[in-house]
């Protein structure tokens, strides 16, 4: 009985202006492929599980949004949260309610902001580790070779011992190292990514809730009387409040001693700065990455990476290793090797302006 539970509430805000508080990066088509991140991540969990099994979770303000890009979807699917309290609760909610409906769930959690260039390759390791979770009432994570010392992920160092034959005992779970330690762990070899992707049995997660965020597991564990009915929307909008801000890696993963990693390759990116966009959208002979291509034009310009609305005709003469970005009356254009600053950008407009 396999199940999904798609991660949709945080707010992207690395993208601003073209991700944003009201229009977070999952909801947005932001390679150009034709489907927003979250109809890719949907579309991959059809492979896998049947469509009634897929949960959504994400914030109350999204909701809407989110059944207007999945209109397949119920909207008893889509789970509301009140405010943003990271992954652990968000987690919480999801695996709890499953559980309460099917004792033998076995489910994947993954983020929706991801892109995954080999999905027959994606499909074939979950469906791998949905079989290993259930055998072994483990919680299996997906291991990414690393490439550099970057802080923003989970660095997993595994041991020998393995269960199904590719299956490796975790031996530490670091969530976003600095980056002395990040570099370290990348010089020692036996350190993986984090792909915030996860597989466990409804039953193993719970237990876990229990041993390391016990307040979140009773809260949740409490909700067993109103799942599924008129009262569970009041209920969660009130207990949410109380939970913990804390992500799924720093509340279990980083604790837990039956945690077993699978290392994988399927073309996987979190998209995590344009950086990576650029890397991976399509370019024309100079460099420049144009999204949507028909209405920039650009002359004498190399290297540049363009984000416009549809409608815009955009002219560009003269311009190098530039992001040009529009999006919601606002225009953004920066030097790619300095996109870090956009963080301080945001900070700015919000002090100055009140919104973003
Ligand atoms: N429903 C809900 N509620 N979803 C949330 C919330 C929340 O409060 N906060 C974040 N999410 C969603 C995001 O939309 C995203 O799809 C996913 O959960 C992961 O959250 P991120 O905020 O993007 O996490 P991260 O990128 O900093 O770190 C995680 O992913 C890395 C790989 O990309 C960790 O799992 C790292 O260990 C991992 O390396
Ligand atoms: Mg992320």
């Amino acid at each position: 009985n396999y199940y999904a539970i798609i991660m949709a509430g945080g707010i992207g805000s690395r993208f601003w202006p073209i991700s944003r508080t009201s229009y977070p990066k999952q909801f947005i088509d932001i390679l150009g492929t034709g489907k927003t991140l979250i109809q890719s991540t949907y579309d991959r969990f059809l492979k896998i599980c049947p469509k009634e099994n897929i949960y959504v979770v994400t914030n109350d303000i999204y909701i809407d949004l989110v059944k207007t890009q999945l209109p397949d979807m119920e909207y008893s699917q889509i789970l509301g949260e009140p405010v943003m309290r990271n992954t652990a609760p968000c987690i919480a909610y999801g695996c709890f309610k499953i559980l309460n409906a099917d004792a033998d769930a076995v489910i994947t959690v993954a983020p929706s902001d991801h892109l995954i260039l080999d999905e027959a390759g994606f499909v074939n390791t979950i469906n791998q580790a949905l079989v290993t979770a259930e055998r072994h009432q483990s919680l299996i994570t997906l291991g990414i070779k690393p490439s550099r010392p970057d802080t923003g992920y989970g660095y997993i160092q595994y041991t020998e011992e393995a269960i199904d034959s590719s299956f490796y005992k975790v031996k530490t779970f670091t969530e976003k190292p600095t980056l002395d330690i990040a570099t370290t762990f990348i010089q020692s070899g036996d350190f993986l990514w984090n792909a915030g992707i996860f597989v466990w049995t409804a039953k193993a997660i719970t237990k876990a809730f229990e041993q390391y965020l016990p307040e979140m597991h009773e809260i949740f564990d409490e909700a067993n009387a109103v799942y599924n009915t008129d009262a569970e929307k009041a209920y969660v909008s009130q207990v949410y409040q109380q939970c913990t801000n804390i992500s799924i890696d720093y509340g279990i993963m980083e604790k837990a001693d039956n945690v077993y990693v699978i290392p994988s390759e399927f073309g996987w990116s979190d998209l995590g700065t344009w950086a990576s966009i650029y890397q991976l959208a399509e370019k024309d002979n100079e460099g420049n990455a144009a999204i949507p291509s028909e209405k920039v034009i650009l002359y004498n310009s190399t290297n540049c990476m363009v984000n416009v609305p549809d409608e815009k005709l955009v002219i560009i003469q003269g311009l190098n290793d530039y992001i040009v970005v529009e999006a919601n009356n606002t225009l953004l254009i920066c030097p790619r090797d300095q996109e870090q600053n956009v963080k301080k950008v945001v900070a700015d407009v919000k002090q100055k302006f009140g919104t973003v």
